[in-house]
C-alpha cells in the first residue's frame, strides 16, 4: 500500500521514524522507493545538486514540474512531495493554489512543500489545505531566504526559537500535515515535536525529531561541498571517476569491447 499523509501522522503516534529523502530524476526516485523510502521530496535543492545553482532561487515551476513528473514516474509506494520554488506562492494565496494546483495535476505528485510560516504562509497552507492539497511545512533555516538568512543555524537566541516555535504551531492549525525543521537546535526541535500531534521531519535538527530527510546527492557522496549536518553513506564521487578512469583506459586500450 503506498504511503499516504493520515499514516505519517499514525507513525509519529507508534513512535516509527519517518524515512525522507530527495529525487530528482526517475531512475534515483526508483532506487529510493525499492529501498524502502516512506517520503520522496522533490525538493527545490536539485537547483544546486542536478542543475549547477548557486542557491535553490532561479529554479522555476515548470522546471520543478519536469523534474517532479519524472520522480513520480519511479514511484510506486512512497509518498512523492514537491517544493513550490521561489516567488511561485509567495504573492499570494491564490498564487500559491495555481502554483501547487499545476504540480498535483500535472506531475501526479499527492503533496506540495512550502517554506515559511505565521501569519502570511500559514494562511496560504490553510488556503490549500481546504482545496484538499496536502502541505509539508519547513522553518528554521529556509533557503529559499538565504539572502536575508544566510545558511546559518536558525532559533539560537530565545526570541528566534520562540518565532520558529510560533510558526510551527501555526502551521499545524493550518493544516499542514507535517514539519520539516532545518537546521536549529536540537532542543527547540525536541520542544516543537512534544509540542505538535503532526510529524516533524528534522535536517540538522538533532534526534528528537519524528523523521528525518537529507538531500540525496550529499547521502549518497555526489556533492563536493555538504552541509555539516549531512552525512554521506558511500562515496559515489570517487567510485564514480573510479569507473570512467577505467573505462577510459580500456577503451583507449582498445581492451573495451
Ligand atoms: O529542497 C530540499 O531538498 C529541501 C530539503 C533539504 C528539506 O527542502
Amino acid at each position: 500500500m503506498a504511503v499516504t499523509t493520515q499514516q505519517l501522522i499514525q507513525y509519529k503516534q507508534q513512535g516509527r521514524s519517518i524515512v525522507t529523502l530527495t529525487a530528482w530524476d526517475y531512475a534515483i526516485a526508483q532506487l529510493l522507493d525499492l529501498a524502502g523510502v516512506d517520503v520522496i521530496l522533490v525538493g527545490d535543492s536539485l537547483a544546486m545538486v542536478a542543475l549547477g545553482y548557486e542557491t535553490t532561487l532561479p529554479i522555476t515551476l515548470e522546471e520543478m514540474i519536469h523534474h517532479a513528473k519524472a520522480v513520480r514516474r519511479g514511484v510506486k509506494q512512497a509518498l512523492v512531495v514537491c517544493d513550490l520554488p521561489f516567488l511561485s506562492y509567495q504573492e499570494s494565496p491564490q498564487q500559491a493554489m495555481r502554483s501547487a494546483g499545476r504540480i498535483l495535476k500535472e506531475t501526479g505528485v499527492q503533496a506540495v512543500k512550502l517554506e515559511g510560516g505565521y501569519p502570511a504562509i500559514a494562511q496560504t497552507v490553510s488556503y490549500l489545505v481546504e482545496a484538499g492539497i496536502p502541505v509539508l511545512g519547513h522553518v528554521g533555516l529556509t533557503p529559499q531566504s538565504v539572502h536575508k538568512l544566510g545558511y546559518r543555524k536558525q532559533g539560537k537566541t530565545v526570541e528566534e526559537g520562540e518565532r520558529i516555535f510560533q510558526e510551527a504551531i501555526a502551521l499545524e492549525a493550518a493544516g499542514a500535515f507535517a514539519i520539516v525543521l532545518e537546521h536549529i537546535p536540537n532542543e527547540l526541535a525536541l520542544r516543537i515535536t512534544e509540542k505538535l500531534s503532526i510529524p516533524t521531519i528534522g535536517i540538522g535538527a538533532g534526534v528528537h525529531c519524528d523523521g528525518q530527510v537529507l538531500v540525496t546527492a550529499d547521502m549518497l557522496g555526489l556533492t563536493l561541498k555538504q552541509p555539516p549536518f549531512a552525512k554521506a553513506y558511500v562515496n559515489l564521487q570517487e567510485t564514480i571517476t573510479q569507473a570512467v578512469q577505467n573505462y577510459n583506459k580500456e577503451v583507449r586500450e582498445r581492451k573495451f569491447p
